[in-house]
């Protein structure tokens, strides 16, 4: 097949970092007339990995493709485009994108004309666009997570040059503003508030996938927001790798806490915010999330390990005392406050007395949730170069021990729920049970109650009566 190679991603190029503004680019769509006709009955599907930035990132893409005339579809093996937004984050996420890459391959030999692209993390991977590049003929468009407004421009050399097109570029990034966004949930959405990551913590591939620490105007997101609730949103989750760092990137003395406070006053119904670093949460950022009612008290705050050794050679920047005492102050200020977080086991040559920190410090902040991860090496990050003791056997029993000691007090945290009553977002029918209802509290927790499908969207009271470890079960109140 005939290439086009405009960029190949490059590791060193996206470690970079210089002291140049950002661009704002404030985009309107080139979509060419042929594209536009091709499209008219065509489908796409999109398929997301990883966090909440992919999810936005696929709205955004699906919101392209809406405006070019494709029409969104649930099956891969119909449609016209299919698009693989892909996570680098571990290596099992990793190894599902290869998997279904795999399965790719009927599709496209039953239908060569089929357009099968990869973008995302894994597309930013060197390694990776080699490796896609020798043994997949079936992918036919490799694109980056900077080049996502290219999409356009993109699909319309692939389709009608009939040409493998890969162009990745490795760069700080921009902040692209006007986009179009076909949301998948009516009531509750995510909102960029920045892009990138500048901490470089040494295990973790994103500030070399995503670019640079950039923030969107205060103006900007404010209006997303103000939009959002006129549409009927109830609720929004600002996000960002490091959401305390809002503003610093931009000379204009913004703050993460002032940011927050401006979208607490639009009066949206419920606020959440992820992800908290706990290096730059400040004082002020407490007292806002204490003080306005629509700020969630619902905070993920990763530790990651509980060993300062660890936490030292993470370059996390915080040693584990400083994190105790901020989830001590946190838990004082803000009524009725869930945290949760994020732990690594098994950094290179985590000693057992490491573990043993991280098991302490677990048991001593009562988590109301938790994810949990074997550490994966990730090529080009600091952390892979280092030679590793620890045997696979010994990080799976830490990984086990781990996981039952979180259920401890997740467990005991979901209990004390029951007998309790809780305003709840009404999400969906529920995935097991076509009778029962399920939204989330306040503080986060999955509830699953009775209910009629015309609740969907509403905020309801629901009594407790039973509680699993991940989920709770209630029955709704009358006001
Ligand atoms: N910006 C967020 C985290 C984004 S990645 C923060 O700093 O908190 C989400 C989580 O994946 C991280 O918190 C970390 O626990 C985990 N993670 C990242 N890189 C990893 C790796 N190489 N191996 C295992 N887990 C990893
Ligand atoms: Fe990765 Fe650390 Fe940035 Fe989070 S703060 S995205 S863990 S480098
Ligand atoms: Fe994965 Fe990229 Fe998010 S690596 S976790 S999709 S920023």
């Amino acid at each position: 097949m005939k290439e086009s190679l405009y960029n190949i991603p490059s590791l060193k190029e996206a470690k970079k970092r210089t002291r140049n503004p950002v661009t704002i680019r404030r985009e309107s769509l080139k979509i060419s007339a042929r594209l536009k006709e091709f499209a008219h009955d065509k489908k796409y599907f999109i398929r997301t990995y990883g966090c909440q930035a992919n999810v936005v990132d696929s709205e955004t893409m699906a919101g392209i493709l809406d405006e070019i005339g494709f029409v969104s579809s649930d099956d891969p093996n119909t449609s016209d485009v299919v698009i693989l937004n892909t996570c680098a984050v571990r290596e099992n996420a990793e190894d599902k994108v290869f998997g279904e890459v795999g399965s790719l391959k009927r599709l496209y030999n039953n239908n060569k004309d089929v357009v099968i692209a990869l973008c995302g993390c894994m597309a930013q991977e060197p390694h990776v666009v080699e490796k896609i590049r020798l043994k997949y003929p079936q992918v036919n468009l490799i694109f980056g997570t900077h080049n996502i407004a290219s999409l356009p421009i993109l699909l319309d050399e692939t389709i009608f040059d009939k040409r493998r097109v890969i162009d990745v570029p490795s760069c700080e990034g921009e902040v692209i503003e006007n986009l179009p966004l076909s949301r998948s949930e009516k009531y509750k959405a995510f909102v960029n508030i920045m892009y990138g990551c500048d901490k470089f913590c040494t295990y973790c591939i994103v500030p070399y996938t995503r670019g640079k620490q950039r923030s969107r105007k205060k103006e900007d997101i404010l209006k997303e927001v103000l939009d959002l609730k006129e549409k009927g949103y109830k609720e929004v989750t600002l996000l960002g790798q490091n959401v305390n760092a809002y503003g610093k990137d931009l000379n204009e003395n913004e703050t993460f806490a002032s940011l927050l406070e401006e979208v607490a006053k639009t009066n949206i119904e419920r606020i959440r915010f992820t992800t908290s670093h706990p290096w730059d949460f400040s004082d002020e950022m407490i007292h806002v999330i204490a003080s306005y009612k629509n700020i969630m008290p619902y905070i993920h705050l990763p530790m990651q390990s509980g060993s300062n050794s660890i936490l030292q050679k993470m370059g996390r920047r915080y040693t584990i005392e400083s994190y105790l005492e901020l989830v001590k102050k946190l838990k004082k200020e803000v009524k009725d406050l869930a945290l949760s977080t994020d732990i690594i086991v098994g950094f290179p040559n985590e000693s057992e007395e490491d573990f043993l920190d991280t098991l302490k410090a677990v048991k001593e902040c009562e988590f109301d949730s938790a994810f949990t991860f074997i550490y994966s090496p990730r090529v080009g990050t600091p952390a892979a170069e280092i030679e590793d003791s620890i045997s696979k056997e010994t990080k799976s029993r830490r990984f086990n021990e781990l996981v039952k000691t979180l259920e401890e007090s997740i467990s005991k945290k979901a209990n004390s729920y029951i007998g309790g009553t809780y305003k709840v977002l009404v999400d969906t029918i529920s995935k097991k049970d076509t009778s029962m209802l399920s939204g989330y509290t306040e503080t986060n927790k999955l509830v699953n109650f009775k209910g009629d499908s015309s609740l969907i969207g509403k905020i309801v009271l629901v009594k407790i009566i039973a509680s699993h470890t991940y989920s709770l079960i209630g029955e709704i109140v009358d006001e």
